[in-house]
């Protein structure tokens, strides 16, 4: 923590690792060590998770000196291995939040859910008609209770949020128009406005937007790495001084 009282979160999703990418999240993870005190990763931590993807993956973080929360995303999901993801990730120490919280230097609280589909404002998706519909709306639904349930339980004055969907339009703008409605859903900012964290961090929308706001205006930021990398010279992380 710096002097003054902030922390220096750093940030950065959609790592995508790969079995074979020994030493590519090495630099990484020299910067954060240097730059910030803890670092979140809002989701797609492999490409297809796979167990010796992240276990790559592992073997950079275990170089981490600050503490590290992370969601899980889509990708993550593919292998059906979630289960040993997350306890492959916390033997490395880091925390995988899906509905809970963690706390950063007893001063900055982080909640996580991964989040999902259905679109944005009036172009949300209702849960009408056949089942497969209200299936995919109930599980929009559902992450938005499970992120409500951990920032109830969150008691500190400092909060943020890890999904590794968006929960507003504005940070997938930039993405093909067609598929923006499968890269998050507005369900996800009720309890974004109802419990007001200092900023949000999400990932998924690889060719979206850094930046928006809630309609509360609550920040929102897309910290998808290629995204960074895109349009913030061949960045691999933000440092957001809270
Ligand atoms: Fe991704
Ligand atoms: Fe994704």
């Amino acid at each position: 923590m710096a002097a003054n009282g902030t922390f220096r979160l750093a940030a950065v999703a959609d790592l995508h690792c790969r079995q074979d990418q020994h030493g590519r999240f090495r630099e990484l993870v020299k910067m954060v060590n240097g730059e910030a005190d803890g670092l979140v990763l809002p989701g797609d931590l492999t490409d297809h998770g796979q167990i010796d993807e992240v276990k790559t993956l592992a073997e950079a973080l275990g170089g981490l000196r600050v503490p590290c929360a992370a969601v899980l995303g889509n990708h993550d999901y593919e292998g059906g291995a979630v289960k040993e993801i997350v306890r492959i990730l916390g033997e490395v120490k880091v925390i995988v939040l899906d509905g809970d919280h963690a706390i950063f230097d007893r001063q900055l609280g982080i909640a996580g859910v991964k989040g999902f589909g259905g679109g944005f404002d009036k172009a949300m998706l209702q849960a009408f008609g056949e089942p497969a519909i209200k299936a995919f709306v109930q599980e929009a639904v559902n992450e938005s209770l499970k992120l409500e349930a951990a920032l109830a339980q969150l008691d500190v004055d400092k909060k943020v949020v890890l999904m590794h969907y968006a929960p507003i339009a504005a940070t997938v703008a930039g993405e093909e128009i067609q598929l923006r409605p499968f890269l998050g859903t507005s369900r996800l900012t009720a309890p974004l406005e109802a419990f007001e964290p200092i900023a949000v961090f999400h990932g998924h929308a690889h060719h979206g937007a850094l930046e928006g706001r809630t309609p509360k205006g609550i920040p929102v930021y897309n910290v998808a790495m290629p995204l960074l990398r895109k349009l913030m010279e061949d960045r691999r992380f933000r440092v957001f001084e809270l």
